[in-house]
């Protein structure tokens, strides 16, 4: 960082995620970073927001355009149907940006590079709430055979996902039911809110058509389990990571706010830990 020069964050999304980030960057960021801008589809979304923070409305920006305007870094924190456009326009104008919906990102890789070189701005990829990529990334140098997600979840997790309701009743539930198994590609098409950690084990590793995804409703379970099976040329890994549900968002893991929080802080530090 140039000293005493901040970065303007500007954050899309006013939910679970964009909304403790917003609360993490004001407590703890402040030396490094102003808030410059909060958006969200559903204005009274940011103007609560922007009131509890700065008891004003005036982070409050009326569309995506004012927010990358006022912004050196874009967090999106919206949805994966926007979040390519998001990332799109603020490369086109020289922002960096960190995105959370990486499922909308799918096959969009090659795209991502080309606007980033050109405008010089960078894209950030938190992990999220999975455990695994820093082996994956590394292991992929030498050449990986497999990748496997398996992700277990509350039947709760599943509800008004319109795969899961139109091939299976869920309620009542009393064993596990094996909702989907095939290509993390796929996975992302049918569970674009849940499903986030395939995709960017995808964009990390052998692609999204490559790595394989089975996804199971699970009632005796209250956390978001997410088992990773990597086997390479340079070592076979295998992660198990329980998450703890975010309180605003039974579908969103606490640990993939603190992901973001942690790529921020990367970002803002001189030394960068881990690969
Ligand atoms: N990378 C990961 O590991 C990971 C983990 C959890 C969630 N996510 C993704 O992060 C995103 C945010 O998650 P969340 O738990 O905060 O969700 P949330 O539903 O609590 O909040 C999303 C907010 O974005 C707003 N929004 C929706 N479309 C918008 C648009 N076009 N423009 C502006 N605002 C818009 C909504 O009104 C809502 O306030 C989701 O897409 C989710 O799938 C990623």
């Amino acid at each position: 960082m140039v000293k005493n020069i901040k970065l303007k964050i500007g954050i899309v999304g006013c939910g679970a995620i964009g909304s403790s980030l917003a609360k993490a960057i004001t407590a703890n960021f402040r030396r490094h970073t102003v808030l410059a801008a909060v958006y969200d589809i559903k204005p009274e979304k940011s103007l609560a927001l922007s009131r509890k923070l700065v008891k004003n409305a005036r982070l409050c920006v009326n569309g995506l355009e004012n927010l990358i305007e006022k912004s050196d870094l874009v967090i999106e924190a919206s949805s994966g149907k926007v979040s390519w456009e998001i990332a799109a326009k603020s490369l086109s104008r020289g922002r960096k940006v960190m995105v959370m919906s990486i499922g909308g990102l799918t096959g969009h890789l090659e795209q991502l590079l080309v606007l980033a070189s050109r405008g010089g701005g960078q894209v950030y990829l938190p992990s999220g709430a999975v455990c695994g990529i820093d082996g994956l990334k590394a292991a992929n140098i030498a050449g990986i055979s497999k990748v496997t997600l398996t992700t277990r979840k509350n039947p709760a997790a599943f509800a008004g996902v319109e795969y899961v309701t139109r091939r299976f009743k869920l309620s009542g539930l009393k064993k596990d039911k094996v909702l989907f198994n095939g290509s993390a590609a796929s996975a992302v098409k049918y569970f674009p809110q849940n499903i986030n950690v395939a995709a960017v084990l995808g964009l990390a590793g052998i692609g999204a058509a490559k790595t394989r995804v089975r996804i199971i409703a699970c009632p005796q379970v209250k956390k978001n389990i997410h088992e990773v099976l990597i086997e390479s040329k340079a070592a076979n890994i295998f992660t198990r990571t329980e998450n703890i549900l975010h309180p605003q968002n039974p579908k969103t893991s606490y640990l993939a706010v603190l992901s973001a929080i942690a790529t921020l802080k990367q970002i803002l530090q001189p030394v960068k830990i881990g690969t």
